[in-house]
């Protein structure tokens, strides 16, 4: 019997039995259903409804403060849900962030995650992340910062001179006393404020890298570059983050005598920040660098930077963690058009490549997965379009390729609306090792990685994911950093009495 034939007799066969298929009695439904529970494993304790099985659902809490600490943040989990089922408007773990984050300073469940030790951020970029506030009421207040309108578009320009350069530069004291909207101007530049337009993702990010452009004058003036970085480090200490894998362009710094520092210098002054501020922070693991130039660097520059890695290696063995690319993926090149360079990168270093960060199916974007997985990468920045390739889901989870996902970058930079829409959804469903970061919080008004955490907790999973998930995103974010084994085990360490100390001073 050929294939075809035997096919269209199953078929006839399959639709004889729908159409003569009454309603089976209440009592066989049941068997049938407990039969599919006992197969799947699921324990005759467990509802079906309540059952859980993702990221964390292996870990067992035994310690009682540990339980009670789970029953208390799921009572405040349930709460939330509850009014979001009953008013969707108040479910704002789901909602477009920039509308939501005043509600979410609120959540008790926020509270809790902000508290709690998170162990690593792995995945965000050198001038991106320290709260608006901090930029805004600090850095634009500074001595000899002037500011210049784009003759264009209006907006701003700032930059530090020793002295006033005359016109059409003016001292920006000047300008916030004789214009009394020039502060909320210049706020609105420094944030992705939902624009118009959702559709147009090229339009998002030509905001988004004129964010980069405009605040780089001011974040890289060498006195401030520093103060900027211990301030980063400050702000992801409070948020309970103990040590960091920044990716940075190590950006070229000047100061006011018009000297010029370059990559080398730049990564000198980070070094140096990371010392003086494990003086002040003993139980503050450390960073390492990522070293990221954009993806559309010429290639000749590109193949310098082979010798400057292995330099900068020599000098700092420990700080630099590997390479990867910035930019927008969509607007190219693809990582297949600079396979000699990686290839060579790869003999010394470790990869951390930004891929498949798109709505694309069957583009060079998403083909980017194809690369970053047959580099090995140690871990992928994003991977939004994974889902779509089971091949490529099968051999991340062979290769135990950890994917470093940033909801909220994902949801501002038009990837999705609705959180419970989240490719991350199936991620931790499927017990992907998913680490959770920031990427670029300043833009959004964010600090730290609490946010993701948050919105991935309360949206990105079921109702019935608990304090198991969350420690073992923790535990993650130890296990696939680019620390060595034995660095990883004293991390781990340290974390689990963090862990401990936190559960157990809670509950007064
Ligand atoms: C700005 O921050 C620095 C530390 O980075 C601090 O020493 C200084 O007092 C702050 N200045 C203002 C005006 O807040
Ligand atoms: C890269 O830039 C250099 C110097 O700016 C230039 O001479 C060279 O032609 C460029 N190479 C490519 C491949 O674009
Ligand atoms: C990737 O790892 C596999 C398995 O260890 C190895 O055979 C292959 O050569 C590696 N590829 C690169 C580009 O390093
Ligand atoms: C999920 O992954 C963890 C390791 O991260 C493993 O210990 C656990 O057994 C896995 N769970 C399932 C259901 O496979
Ligand atoms: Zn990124």
């Amino acid at each position: 019997m050929s294939d075809q034939i035997f096919i269209v007799i199953v078929a006839v066969f399959q639709i004889q039995c729908v159409l003569n298929n009454k309603s089976v009695p209440l009592n066989d439904y049941l068997e049938l259903k407990s039969r599919f529970l006992f197969a799947n494993n699921i324990t005759a304790d467990d509802h079906f409804e309540t059952y859980y099985a993702g990221i964390g659902a292996h870990i067992v809490l035994t310690d009682p403060n540990e339980m009670t600490m789970n029953a208390q943040l799921m009572s405040y989990k349930d709460k939330e849900i509850d009014s979001g089922l009953s008013d969707p408007n108040r479910f704002y773990a789901s909602q477009s962030f920039f509308k939501s984050k005043i509600h979410i300073d609120e959540s008790k469940v926020f509270e809790l995650i902000r508290k709690l030790p998170k162990g690593a951020s792995l995945h965000s970029h050198s001038t991106a992340l320290v709260s608006i506030n901090y930029i805004f009421n600090n850095l634009t207040y500074r001595d000899n910062l002037f500011v210049k309108q784009n003759s264009n578009d209006k907006t701003f320009i700032l930059k530090f001179f020793k002295n006033a350069p005359g016109w059409p530069w003016r001292a920006i004291q000047e300008m916030r006393l004789k214009h009394p909207e020039f502060n909320s101007q210049l706020k609105r530049q420094m944030t992705l404020a939902l624009s118009t337009s959702r559709d147009n993702k090229n339009a998002i990010w030509t905001r988004f890298e004129a964010i980069f452009t405009f605040l780089r004058p001011l974040l890289t003036f060498y006195p401030v570059f520093k103060d900027y970085f211990f301030q980063v480090l400050e702000e992801h200490y409070n948020d309970n983050i103990r040590y960091m894998e920044i990716r940075s362009g190590l950006p070229e710094l000047y100061d006011l005598d018009g000297r010029f520092y370059d990559h080398e210098a730049t990564l000198d002054v980070m070094y140096g920040v990371v010392n003086d501020f494990m003086t002040t922070h003993s139980n503050f693991v450390g960073v390492k660098i990522i070293f990221s130039p954009n993806r559309r660097t010429n290639l000749t520059i590109l193949a310098t930077y082979i010798g400057f890695l292995k330099k900068m290696n020599r000098k700092y063995p420990d700080f630099l963690a590997g390479f990867d690319l910035v930019g927008q993926e969509d607007a190219g090149p693809p990582l297949k058009s600079m396979l000699p360079i990686l290839l060579e990168i790869r003999k010394n270093f470790k990869l951390f490549l930004h891929a498949g960060e798109t709505l694309w199916n069957g583009v060079e974007t998403d083909e980017n997965l194809i690369d970053a997985i047959f580099l090995n990468s140690s871990r992928i920045g994003h991977g939004y379009a994974l889902v779509k390739h089971p091949r490529l889901l099968k051999m991340v989870k062979d290769k135990d390729i950890a994917l470093e996902i940033c909801p909220i970058s994902n949801q501002i930079l038009g990837l999705v609306n609705d959180f419970r829409n989240h490719p991350l959804n199936f991620l931790i469903a499927n017990n992907y090792s998913v680490v959770l970061c920031s990427d670029d919080p300043s833009f959004w008004g964010a600090t730290g990685v609490s946010y993701d955490w948050y919105v991935t907790f309360m949206a990105m999973t079921s109702r019935h994911a608990d304090l198991r998930l969350l420690k073992q995103l923790a535990i993650n974010s130890i296990k696939y950093s680019a620390l060595t084994q034995s660095e990883k085990i004293k991390f781990m360490k340290q974390w689990f009495i963090d862990w401990n100390q936190f559960i157990n001073n809670y509950f007064p």
